[in-house]
């Protein structure tokens, strides 16, 4: 097929998707099931796990202690749970979320499961690592200092907090910030489409029309990301840009900070 005639196509695609859909909501609450298949299908989420797995192992061994934020479906849950660990705590503040994670991975006994919001966090004992994935962008930007700072008070000196974030090119206005969403969102979608995940570029264009209305959905740019995390007295490891290939700021990244 030529380019102009795939293009349309996915044009045509693209605009039925945003035509036909709820304007808010999130896969996730409402459908989980249909989020855990739409969002295994991202076109980097499986190159990112494995890159949070790897950096992780090196940090773990069968006396650490580890927490998850924010694991929604598992989909991260059930990578890391094959690390060694002697706690792994998997938190979820959204209660349908809670039970199908509970469904999908409490067979396995050396998990705990418990219900948690980040910006609203405290343990007895800090944690070696904590590792979140596609959560920190539906923290609120009133707390987004805030929730870094708990998660630097929640890990020992020396430990490792792991990130699996999208982030966006960098923006100063409305304008810019809805160009900056359509840029990010509309890549993901139309290699979604080109890989024939239907359902996951749906989910994208959803996450898109949330975060053009700020419907609990707040994605920033990469160096604001990396600033917040420096001024919470995290020290930023190189942050590594698992796609898309585009010469671009905005994507799918992996970030490592550890409390000094
Ligand atoms: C896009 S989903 C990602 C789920 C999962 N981490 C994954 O990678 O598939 C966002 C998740 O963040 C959770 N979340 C939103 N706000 C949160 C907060 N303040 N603290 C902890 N989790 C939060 C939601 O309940 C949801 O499960």
């Amino acid at each position: 097929m030529n380019t102009v005639k795939q293009d349309s196509i996915i044009n045509i695609r693209i605009a039925s998707m945003l035509d036909g859909l709820q304007i808010h909501g999130h896969k996730i609450y409402e459908h989980p099931t249909d989020y855990d298949t739409a969002i295994h299908n991202h076109p980097f989420y499986k190159e990112m796990k494995k890159r949070m797995f790897e950096i992780a192992k090196e940090r773990l061994d069968f006396n650490s202690r580890m927490m998850e934020y924010g694991a929604g479906t598992g989909n991260l849950t059930a990578v890391m749970a094959c690390l060694p660990f002697k706690y792994f705590l998997v938190t979820e503040p959204d209660d349908i979320c809670l039970r199908y994670l509970q469904e999908k991975l409490g067979s396995n006994p050396r998990l705990t499961f418990d219900k948690r919001d980040i910006t609203n966090f405290s343990t007895e004992d800090p944690f070696d690592v904590i590792v979140s994935c596609a959560v920190d962008h539906h923290v609120h930007p009133s707390k987004k200092t805030r929730y870094l700072e708990i998660i630097r008070s929640q890990l020992k000196s020396g430990g490792l907090f792991i990130a699996g974030e999208e982030l966006l090119n960098p923006f100063d206005d409305e304008n810019s910030r809805i160009r900056a969403l359509y840029d990010y969102h509309g890549t993901i979608i139309r290699m979604a489409i080109e890989e024939g995940h239907f359902d996951t570029a749906q989910s994208e264009a959803m996450a898109l029309m949330n975060g053009i209305d700020e419907f609990d959905e707040f994605k920033i740019p990469t160096s604001v990301y990396f600033d917040n995390i420096e001024k919470a007295g995290l020290e930023l490891q190189d942050p590594e840009k698992i796609g898309p290939d585009d010469g671009q700021e905005h994507g799918v990244y992996v970030v490592v900070a550890k409390r000094p």
